[in-house]
């Protein structure tokens, strides 16, 4: 078997890398950036050493699918993507790497000539804005009224993957992230919480860009997701809702000033609600994968630190 991860350099492709590594497969990275800096953070030099990383751009369908169909690949993590802001400024070309960009990688599993399983990234920006919906968590059966070019795309991939799987047999499973936290979460209009913590462990002022409610998802937890729906192998084409802990904005800095003292001196935070629903019930994902974790919001917290403190010590924050 051989896994095919695109957007690997990115926060979230970073932990999965590290964790496919540690289970000792063989991975190929994909993305526009070939250098790895979020990985040579959390991985060893000798696990980075392993991985072959090969340039290009995912809305490039001719070499997507050569490397899918030439490099003998089975199973696909299709990461890559432009974020909230990015698709809100650029549609057109937010469009070209997150939406023609996934069906590069569908048509790439589709012709590959041998069985090829594809895990995406999704995403809850799916879901409108609070006030489209009851003050209830939603599921997956709930209807979806995204409020932004990027929730758009990543519905138009949803519906994509379905008919890939109808029509050519292609199984996948999309998972929605809310707000993916952790060391490398540093792009998008959800970073804020995870640049607040490593402003602290730099002692410089931050202000988080949102207020409101956020759910906060710990990175190590939704790599494992994304692994264990690659790697368990059950068909279909399946989209599940993620949920870690909600938390509002002003009272995730009372708890990171809690954690250590003197955070609340230096980060605050302003500005509009994210536009996406946070209430998510999660339990399809529960129940089709059993057994996984959910670190609890201060462990992670202490762990992201923790790892920010290591990296400062190293002189490399
Ligand atoms: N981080 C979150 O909270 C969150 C929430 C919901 C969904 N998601 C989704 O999860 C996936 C990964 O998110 P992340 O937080 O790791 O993002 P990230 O921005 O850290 O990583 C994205 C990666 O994609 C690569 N990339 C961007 N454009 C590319 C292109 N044209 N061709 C090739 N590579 C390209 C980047 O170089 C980067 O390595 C994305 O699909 C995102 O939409 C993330």
């Amino acid at each position: 078997m051989r896994v095919f991860v695109t957007g690997a350099q990115g926060c979230i492709g970073a932990w999965c890398v590290k964790s496919l590594l540690d289970r000792g497969l063989d991975v190929l990275v994909y993305d526009k950036d070939t250098t790895p800096t979020r990985l040579s953070h959390i991985a060893s030099p000798a696990a980075v050493a392993k991985v072959r990383f090969v340039e290009g751009q995912i809305e490039d369908t001719a070499r997507v699918k050569a490397l899918i169909k030439d490099e003998g690949i089975t199973h696909v993590l299709h990461l890559a993507a432009v974020l909230m802001p990015y698709c809100q400024a650029n549609p057109v070309s937010g469009g070209m790497i997150d939406v023609i960009g996934a069906l590069n990688v569908f048509e790439g599993a589709r012709d590959a000539g041998r069985d090829v399983r594809v895990v995406y990234a999704s995403s809850s920006a799916v879901w409108g804005p609070e006030d489209a919906y009851e003050n209830r968590p939603l599921n997956e059966s709930d209807p979806l009224y995204p409020g932004t070019h990027y929730g758009v795309f990543k519905m138009a991939n949803e519906g994509n993957a379905r008919v890939f799987y109808s029509a050519n047999g292609i199984s996948s499973v999309g998972l929605r992230p809310w707000t993916v936290y952790g060391v490398g979460r540093d792009i998008g209009l959800t970073a804020g919480p995870t640049l607040a913590m490593k402003a602290v462990v730099k002692g410089e002022p931050y202000q988080i860009g949102v207020t409101g409610h956020m759910d906060l998802q710990y990175v190590d937890d939704v790599a494992e997701i994304f692994n264990r729906c690659l790697l368990d192998g059950f068909p279909g084409a399946h989209v599940f809702n993620l949920a870690g802990e909600i938390i509002r904005m002003d009272h995730f800095i009372e708890k990171l000033d809690a954690m250590r003292p003197g955070a609340a001196k230096l980060i605050s935070n302003a500005g509009g609600k994210v536009p996406v629903a946070y209430q998510m019930d999660a339990a399809a994902l529960a129940k089709m994968v059993p057994g996984l974790k959910r670190t609890p919001l201060e462990e992670g917290m202490r762990e992201t630190l923790e790892i920010y403190d290591r990296l400062k010590s190293a002189g490399q924050l």
